[in-house]
């Protein structure tokens, strides 16, 4: 009861304030008190959302009055008074987030496949350094968010007594074609692209891209890193750090590649967590076709 006696008054002051034409302080409105409205539009299209917003009050206006007039005569007290505009909302338009930038080369969210070759197929990121971990040998490096990501799983197994070691990183064009150059002599071309990419196809050229072992040795860029404790826990919590492991099993038809449980690729905590959600494959967290070789 004591909280009815305060809302009765206070219904009563609010009807006084509403007949005596104050506007409610409202970020809504489409006035000059509602700039959410003219910012987010485009800046190409001030006008015409300006004479949106007039319009929509404009109707509002109008179904009010016609509204406390059903029958068509309008009271000579209502018709003599100003409109009093009934505070009208105008959904602010959603705000699009940018489509994620599959294509460049620079992009954080650029996809690197056998169908996606980098373009130009020789570029080189422009921000490699050389990431604070423990290494295989010396001058490996990543661009520089993905050595920092890099740095913090790295940590974090240490944290949970799980010793990784950097095995490779950023590789260059010419590197790449040296390197699947080798893989051909042992295994043929056919077995090489199972394994390798060509120059030009590699995310290590793209310095988002690492292979990661266990101190120990043990498995080596082999599938059994996998049931390693350190494949198993990269496995579980690389996308906590913003990277995936890029080639699972079980998705060559899509990847084109055999399973790499060594091979991580950085793309940031909330694009690895989608892709851990979707099932663990990057071209279908993407929306982005498969490849599973190069193409006619
Ligand atoms: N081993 C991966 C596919 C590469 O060569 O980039
Ligand atoms: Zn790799």
């Amino acid at each position: 009861m004591s909280v009815l006696r305060g809302v009765v008054p206070a219904l009563a002051l609010a009807a006084v304030l509403l007949t005596s034409c104050s506007q409610p302080e409202d970020p809504d409105q489409p006035t000059a008190a509602a700039p959410a409205v003219s910012t987010t539009a485009t800046a190409a299209a001030p006008a015409t959302t300006a004479a949106t917003a007039t319009t929509a009050t404009a109707s509002a206006v109008t179904s009010t009055a016609t509204a406390t007039t059903p029958s068509g005569s309008v009271p000579a007290s209502v018709a003599s008074e100003p409109a009093h505009p009934t505070p009208t909302r105008i959904p602010a338009p959603p705000t699009p987030s940018p489509a994620p930038d599959h294509g460049s080369p620079a992009s954080l969210q650029v996809l690197v496949n056998k169908r996606n070759p980098l373009h130009p197929t020789a570029w080189a990121p422009a921000d490699l350094t050389a990431p604070d971990v423990r290494a295989t040998r010396a001058g490996l490096t990543l661009r520089a968010e993905a050595a920092a990501a890099a740095e913090d799983l790295f940590a974090a197994a240490a944290a949970e007594g799980v010793d990784l070691t950097l095995v490779s990183a950023y590789r260059s064009y010419s590197y790449q074609q040296g390197t699947y150059a080798g893989w051909v002599q042992q295994h043929g071309r056919a077995g090489a692209d199972r394994i390798s990419a060509r120059p030009g196809h590699s995310e290590h050229q793209t310095g988002l891209a690492m292979d990661v072992g266990a101190v120990s040795g043990a498995c080596t860029l082999q599938a059994c890193f996998g049931n390693t404790p350190e494949g198993a826990w990269v496995a579980l919590h690389a996308a906590e750090h913003g990277w995936i492991v890029r080639y699972p099993a079980g998705a060559e038809d899509i990847t084109g590649y055999s399973p790499e449980p060594w091979h991580l690729r950085y793309v940031g905590t909330e694009a690895a967590a989608d892709v851990v959600r979707s099932g663990g494959v990057l071209e279908t967290a993407w929306g982005l076709a498969p490849a599973p070789d190069y193409g006619p």
